[in-house]
């Protein structure tokens, strides 16, 4: 098969290593792809946001499955596009990828099918979602409706906080149209897990769990990133809180859907809060996670290629999925000032000798080549994983692999699964 990977980051180089790996896999090429897919497929010039270009390019080259990374392009309809083309591609429809395009969508789909949640309100009017900050309690959680690059979601300890994002979101537009509409949510307490699924219809598999770190600085400190971080399977993770989650929340989700006509085909993940009152989803998201995918995939023993295509034609129920019994960690080496400003074109060093470390593998994000040497070129930079017998060892391999590579201002998490009970 000729397979296309839609995207630039750790996610579509972990992506793209798995998928290289089947025998079925005759070329890969990413669009665009970084320095790190440059070395075993063809990176192809193309924005992942650019669909017509995308979609003349797998006609062009005959390409026989198209997996979308990001959530821009299939919110963007890229799947409709490419099957109006009779293109076949990996993730859902436009309409399917509202659970993660819009929170209110979402919000209101969870209320309908009283699948447990954080208890929110929604807003169109600035003037009567500051009304309502003045009678809060504190903290509260405010989102932009639309996608806004993880930054979109800001948790306001006091009502001056809430007022300035109101304010911003809804006034300043500063997340575009993507805020115009806005959740306030009730803050929750817990632990955070990422579960993923693959999805036909009403049919899933759940993959292992997973447990990002979202914020930028050790200790949860700092704003909100894309993540810094993973580790699989999750330490707060266990049976009775999967089977909930399969009865409580997805089943109900994809039942939901399907009642509106809309049939979820993809990679479903929702991102769970784990209270003492049991999980609570606080989205749904509607693609592979970064950096869960490069936590999960090196634990993965099953070839991917023919799960993403049973998730397609809806044959899932003949497969099972193999796992490695062993921990992964992932560290995010990231340029300093991500997710704020940050500069690019460093030189990075270490590269090789980290990867010749036994049961490391370090995926490239924002990195591109030039003149020979590998330089940064985006916020998260690299994503190095470790495979261990417990989370400890992997912890510690992975962060032996990072102690390899050097670029200036290099930036990254040094309590990544700390304390992660094995
Ligand atoms: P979301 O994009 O909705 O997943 O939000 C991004 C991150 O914000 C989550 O991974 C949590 O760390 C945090 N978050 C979102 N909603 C809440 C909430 N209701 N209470 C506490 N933290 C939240
Ligand atoms: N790791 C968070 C996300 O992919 O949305």
């Amino acid at each position: 098969m000729k397979i296309l990977i839609v995207g630039s980051g750790g996610r579509e180089h972990a992506l793209a290593w798995k998928l290289s790996q089947s025998s079925d896999a005759e070329r890969i090429f990413c669009a665009p792809g970084n320095a790190g897919t440059a070395d075993f497929t063809e990176n192809v010039a193309i924005s992942a946001s650019d669909l017509e270009t995308l979609a003349c390019f797998a006609k062009q080259n005959r390409i026989d499955l198209t997996v979308i990374g990001p959530d821009d392009p299939l919110a963007a309809g890229i799947v409709d596009l490419f099957t109006a083309e009779k293109l076949r591609a990996f993730g859902p429809t436009k309409s399917a990828a509202r659970v993660e395009a819009s929170k209110i969508f979402a919000k209101e789909l969870m209320r309908a099918q009283k699948i447990p949640t954080g208890e929110a309100r929604m807003f169109c009017d600035s003037d009567e979602a500051l009304r309502y900050c003045e009678r809060l309690k504190f903290p509260v959680v405010i989102k932009a409706d639309g996608l806004a690059l993880g930054k979109g979601v800001i948790m306001a300890s006091d009502a001056a906080t809430a007022r300035s994002a109101i304010d911003e979101m809804m006034n300043q537009a500063c997340f575009g149209d993507a805020g115009r509409r806005i959740v306030i949510e009730e803050f929750l307490r817990g632990t955070e897990c990422s579960v993923h699924a693959l999805v036909n219809g009403s049919n899933y598999h759940l993959l292992e769990s997973a447990r990002d770190h979202k914020r930028a600085l050790d200790g949860d400190q700092g704003p909100n990133t894309g993540g810094m971080g993973a580790f699989s399977p999750a330490n707060n993770w266990n049976n009775q809180l999967q089977s909930q989650l399969e009865t409580e929340i997805i089943q109900p989700l994809l039942r939901g859907l399907l009642d509106e006509g809309v049939e979820f085909r993809g990679l479903l993940y929702p991102g769970l809060m784990i209270t003492s009152e049991g999980p609570r989803v606080l989205e749904f998201n509607c693609r592979f996670g970064d950096p869960e995918t490069q936590a999960l995939l090196p634990r993965l023993k099953s070839d991917l290629l023919p799960l993403l295509n049973a998730t397609i034609d809806g044959n899932l129920s003949q497969f099972t999925i193999e796992w490695d019994t062993r921990a992964a960690v992932t560290v995010v080496l990231a340029s300093a000032g991500y997710p704020g400003k940050y500069e690019i074109g460093k030189t990075i060093s270490g590269l090789d000798d980290a990867a010749k470390l036994e049961d490391v593998q370090v995926f490239h994000a924002g990195t591109k080549r030039v003149d020979g040497e590998i330089k940064t070129a985006g916020g998260r930079v690299l994503a190095v994983t470790a495979l261990g017998s417990t989370l400890q060892a992997a912890r510690s391999r992975a962060y032996e692999a990072v102690s390899c590579i050097h670029f200036e201002n290099c930036h990254y998490r040094r309590d990544i699964a700390l304390g992660a009970n094995d």
